[in-house]
Parts: C-alpha cells; structure tokens; sequence
C-alpha cells in the first residue's frame, strides 16, 4: 500500500511573515495527524528556522550537485541535511527552462541527493508542443531514462516521481483524467521495465499542474496517482487544507 504524499511547492512566494504564519498554521496536529505524508518546500532561506520549529516535514526547491566548494549562492545536500531537511525536488520545469537545467545536471543532482540520503521529489513532464505532436510517452520515459542514469532500484527507493506536464503548471488548466492515468500508468510500467516490478509497485507516483480544492479529490483517486504537488493552492491555508483533506 503506497502513502499518499502531498507536496506544497511554494516556489519564489511569500515574505517572511507570511511563510512563518503559514507554516505554523499548517504545523496543527489535525494536519499533520494526516493519513498523507504532506512536505513543505518554502524557500531555501526560511529552512533551517522551519526546522527547529518542528511542524512538518521540509523539502528544498533545489540542490546543487557537488559537495561543497566554491559554488556561489548554491546549497549542497550535505548542508540540506545537516538542518533536518529530508526532501528536495529535482528537475522541476521552472529549473529545466527557467535555468537552463539539462537532464545531465539533473541526473548529477538526482545521484548527489539520493547518495546523501535526500528523499527526491523528481519532476518530470512534456510541452504542449510535444503532447500535440504525440510524442508526450517517449518524451517522459527519456526523461527517467535520463533523470535515473546509473542508479539501481535500493538507490530510488525513496525516490518520489512527479508527473507535471508543463502546460498544466500554474495556467488553471489541468490534465484529463485519461490522460494523467495514462501517464501515470506508463511511468509504473517504465519503471518495471528498468528495474523491477517490485519498484514499480512500491514508487509513489504524484500529479502536478493546476492541482485545486476542486479537482484534487478527483485526480487523487485516480489510477496510479499517489498523491500531488501543489503550487498556487498551496499558498493559502483555506485551499491547501481542503486538498490535503479531500484525500
Ligand atoms: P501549480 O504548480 O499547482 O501552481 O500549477 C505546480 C508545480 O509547479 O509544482
């Protein structure tokens, strides 16, 4: 039985205050008494002080791939654990686009992450330009084929995979039921292909993309949906309560 996982990915948003009284509103026994694992990503600069408050569970938004050194402005796993932050998410579109990150950058991180002991959050999705074309199943398993080079099955076994086609991302346009379970369906069997059914059943596979109060009860009882990683709904109490408790 796989645990549902939500993720609120707060991306560049919400001053201090804000992101403290959010946090601490979130932190309430009712929610994370949840049956979900739920996680938190706020910006890198409030995770050590989010830590010591002892609420829920923290993700970074990034990592960078080498140990330590002269790397200016980036923040190793290293340093990511030693604040008690267990989870990252790697391969975002906004870092894949935004910042030029290609699947080899996000293979080293992916590698970095895992081998530091980092629970990933992998992201992976198409452009609307390749789902027109048709090419969105061999476009998504390139990029596990990539994104997972040289790693065995105990390496991503705390490996979460994030299925969030670009198109869906913050537009209030989310996928089809058919076509999420699609996805998902093909992402379980790609996974059984390259490493074994055992994985493959045990992955947890979540759903990104405009993800709401409305329809996330429905997208989060689909097939092979494990849960999901909120963005825009995450940055409120009202809406981002109301996700966790459709599940
Ligand atoms: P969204 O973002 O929920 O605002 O579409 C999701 C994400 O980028 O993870």
């Amino acid at each position: 039985m796989r645990k549902k996982f939500i993720g609120a990915n707060w991306k560049m948003n919400l001053l201090y205050d804000e992101a403290k009284k959010l946090f601490a509103e979130l932190s309430k026994p009712s929610l994370s008494a949840s049956d979900a694992e739920i996680v938190i990503f706020p910006s890198s600069i409030y995770l050590s002080e989010f830590a010591r408050l002892k609420g829920l569970p923290l993700g970074a938004q990034d990592l960078y791939f080498d140990d330590s050194g002269a790397f200016t402005g980036a923040i190793a796993a290293r340093q990511l654990k030693s604040i008690s932050c267990d989870f990252v998410l790697i391969g975002h579109s906004e870092r894949r686009i935004t910042f030029s990150e290609t699947d080899e950058v996000v293979n080293l991180k992916v590698k970095r992450a895992v081998r530091t002991d980092l629970n990933v959050v992998f992201c992976c999705g198409e452009s609307l330009a390749v789902r027109e074309a048709d090419k969105h199943l061999e476009y998504i398993e390139n990029q596990l084929i990539n994104g997972f080079k040289d790693l065995d099955e105990t390496e991503l076994k705390n490996c979460i995979i994030a299925y969030e086609p670009i198109w869906a991302i913050g537009t209030g346009l989310n996928a089809s039921n058919s076509e999420i379970e699609e996805m998902h369906g093909f992402i379980r069997s790609s996974i059984a292909k390259r490493f074994s059914t055992s994985l493959s059943q045990s992955i947890r596979i979540i759903y990104g993309g405009s993800c709401n109060q409305d329809n996330a009860s429905e997208i989060f009882s689909l097939k092979d949906v494990d849960g999901g990683l909120i963005g825009g709904a995450s940055l409120e109490f009202e809406s981002f309560e109301k996700i966790i408790k459709s599940l």
